[in-house]
């Protein structure tokens, strides 16, 4: 079947695809319809925390969903509490958690915290939100505009207002002023080129915004969740956000976002909601999925995954110096920094044709985002492949 003529009878043209239909996974490896095996390096774009068919994952959705899956919000819901609560002992910090449904959504929420607070908290209004050149935080009206290059805004305005770009850390700095609510940031910038921010750096923002009364937003949605080796990259970097987002692999798969903060008390109902958000079926799955991330942690198993992925990467810098430049990123949030447009596109095509999955950032970067559980086994196979594409570029 032509499966991109099939699907413009139906849907509306906003993604460049990849025509492959997998249809069975397992692990880190992918399976199309002619049996044809992946390794996936991508996981859905850091959502498949746990991989595919993950035993505690299917465990926890089988059951929700055989039980009471969706419950208004106008209703207690322990699962919510328990994955709340599981956040909070994870990041370390005294905080209050609300769930949604995506990324963006939950960026929203951590944009609609700073702005109350800084119409509540302040003798002057502070509504403006710094953000930082080359950052992604979404796709709704107001992160496409909290989405610091031009680029993003074509056609959709007006937008709201109060969004101030900044270059770099130091000129974010520099533009807080006396109507400045937060500064906003991914520590590491996982679609602006896998760009891992330096400590010193964000250290000083932490400290700027403080004493400027501004909050500081970490945009975690592709950071987290264990992604950068600790549950939270704001951990790798010693330095505690007023707000930080979640989304992506927080539910193994099923749609979830969550906004968390220190300001426990910044909402009172009324003020924010969701129909979806945080009900049974995505918060059993963010219960489940963080114990089984917790215990690859606590166990080493991220760790020993991190370093052999490292060496891989390495590796393959060291064997073709005529591709690429360097490695970039944390944890298993990597990247390898191509010498051109072509290597990168070329390195993803051939790689998929060899069998292995990866996908493209800014900078002519190739990002690799397995899952967390992602085996030396699956890592090694992955490379291999990736080896084997290389040779012929
Ligand atoms: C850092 C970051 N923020 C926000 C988003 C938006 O998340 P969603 O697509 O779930 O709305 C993404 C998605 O790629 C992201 O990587």
């Amino acid at each position: 079947m032509d499966y991109e003529k099939e699907e413009l009878n139906y849907l509306l043209h906003t993604y460049k695809r990849t025509y492959v239909n997998f249809v069975d996974a397992k692990g880190a490896k992918l399976y199309d319809e002619e049996g044809k095996e992946y390794i996936d390096f991508m996981s859905g774009i850091a959502v498949n925390s746990v991989g595919y068919k993950h035993p505690a994952l299917v465990k926890a959705v089988s059951s929700a969903i055989d039980g009471v899956h969706h419950i208004s919000n106008l209703f207690y819901i322990d699962s919510q509490v328990q994955a709340a609560k599981k956040i909070q002992e994870l990041c370390g910090m005294d905080i209050r958690v609300f769930f949604g449904n995506s990324g963006a959504e939950a960026n929203d929420g951590a944009i609609k915290i700073a702005r109350k607070h800084g119409e509540t908290a302040f003798k002057t209004k502070k509504y403006k939100v710094i953000t930082i050149k080359n950052s992604f935080h979404g796709r709704t009206i107001t992160t496409l505009k909290a989405t610091a290059q031009d680029r993003f805004h074509d056609f959709f305005g007006p937008y709201p207002d109060g969004f101030v770009y900044a270059e770099n850390i130091e000129d974010a700095i520099a533009k807080i002023d006396d109507h400045t609510a937060a500064v906003m940031l991914e520590p590491i910038q996982a679609e602006g080129g896998v760009a891992a921010f330096d400590k010193a750096e964000l250290k000083k923002l932490r400290a700027a915004t403080k004493e400027k009364g501004a909050l500081l937003i970490f945009d975690e949605i592709q950071s987290g969740v264990f992604r950068s080796g600790e549950f939270l990259a704001s951990q790798v970097y010693e330095i505690e956000p007023d707000v930080f987002t979640l989304a992506k692999g927080l539910a193994g798969g099923v749609p979830i976002g969550a906004v968390c903060t220190t300001l426990k008390d910044i909402f009172v109902p009324g003020d924010h909601g969701s129909t979806f958000g945080g009900n049974p079926l995505s918060t059993k799955a963010a219960v489940a999925v963080l114990g089984v991330l917790e215990d690859e942690y606590k166990s080493g198993r991220l760790k020993a995954a991190i370093d052999r992925f490292d060496a891989n990467l390495a590796a393959v810098v060291a064997d073709f110096p005529d591709l690429f430049e360097k490695r970039v990123g944390l944890g298993l949030l990597r990247g390898l920094k191509a010498k051109s447009e072509d290597i990168m596109q070329k390195t993803i095509s051939e790689g998929f044709k060899e069998g292995v999955i990866v996908i493209k950032s800014a900078q002519n970067t190739v990002r690799f985002l397995p899952s967390i559980t992602i085996t030396i086994d699956e890592i090694d196979e992955g490379f291999k492949r990736l080896r084997a594409a290389l040779i012929r570029l």
